[in-house]
């Protein structure tokens, strides 16, 4: 949703690896603006990292953190909002994302995918025998996802994170205009 320029909230989706935390502290700062990162929050809040938590917890309790999380965050205005890859699977969450912000899917092909998350082993999804199977297998369940609440869609492969944010920006302006 579209809100005046004061109060609005830009988040992120988007597969790991997609870029979404180094667009939006750019975005961020070029539109003045606060950034969130919704696994930062959860490590910050309960001091412990996201590997750890889904070691002890599980997903379904990751899950749970992350849903408070951003309810918590989209609450706030005037930020940019970074949020976890599978932050969309909660409808309620798609919900409160679609109704407090623009959302921006930020999408970049299996293969870029793969090469940015392959020497990060903080991602416990990924830590398996065949982590490109189980990116291929996420960006089929949630691609739909993705696209059904996203107001605009940055394809990356061939751009540089000044371009995205860039790109961003003038879609942004482009709208309000409309
Ligand atoms: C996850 C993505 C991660 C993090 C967790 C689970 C997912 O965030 O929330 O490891 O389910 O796609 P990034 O998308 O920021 O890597």
């Amino acid at each position: 949703m579209l809100q005046s320029s004061s109060q609005q909230n830009i988040f992120l989706i988007g597969l790991m690896g997609s870029g979404k935390s180094t667009i939006g502290r750019q975005l961020a700062r070029a539109g003045k603006l606060d950034f969130f990162d919704s696994d930062a929050e959860i490590v910050e809040r309960t001091g412990a990292e996201i590997a750890w938590i889904f070691d002890i917890e599980g997903e379904s309790g990751f899950r749970k953190r992350e849903k408070i999380v951003i309810d918590d965050l989209t609450q706030r205005s005037g930020i940019v909002l970074a949020t976890g890859g599978g932050s969309v699977l909660d409808s309620d969450s798609r919900r409160v994302l679609t109704s407090r912000g623009i959302v921006v899917y930020i999408s970049a092909s299996l293969e870029r995918l793969f090469k940015r998350t392959s020497k990060d082993k903080s991602r416990p999804l990924l830590n398996r025998d065949d982590p490109y199977a189980v990116l291929q297998a996420l960006q089929k369940e949630r691609d739909p996802l993705y696209r059904e609440i996203a107001d605009m869609v940055i394809e990356t492969d061939d751009c540089t994170v000044a371009q995205a944010v860039k790109q961003i920006r003038s879609q942004i302006q482009a709208s309000q205009t409309d």
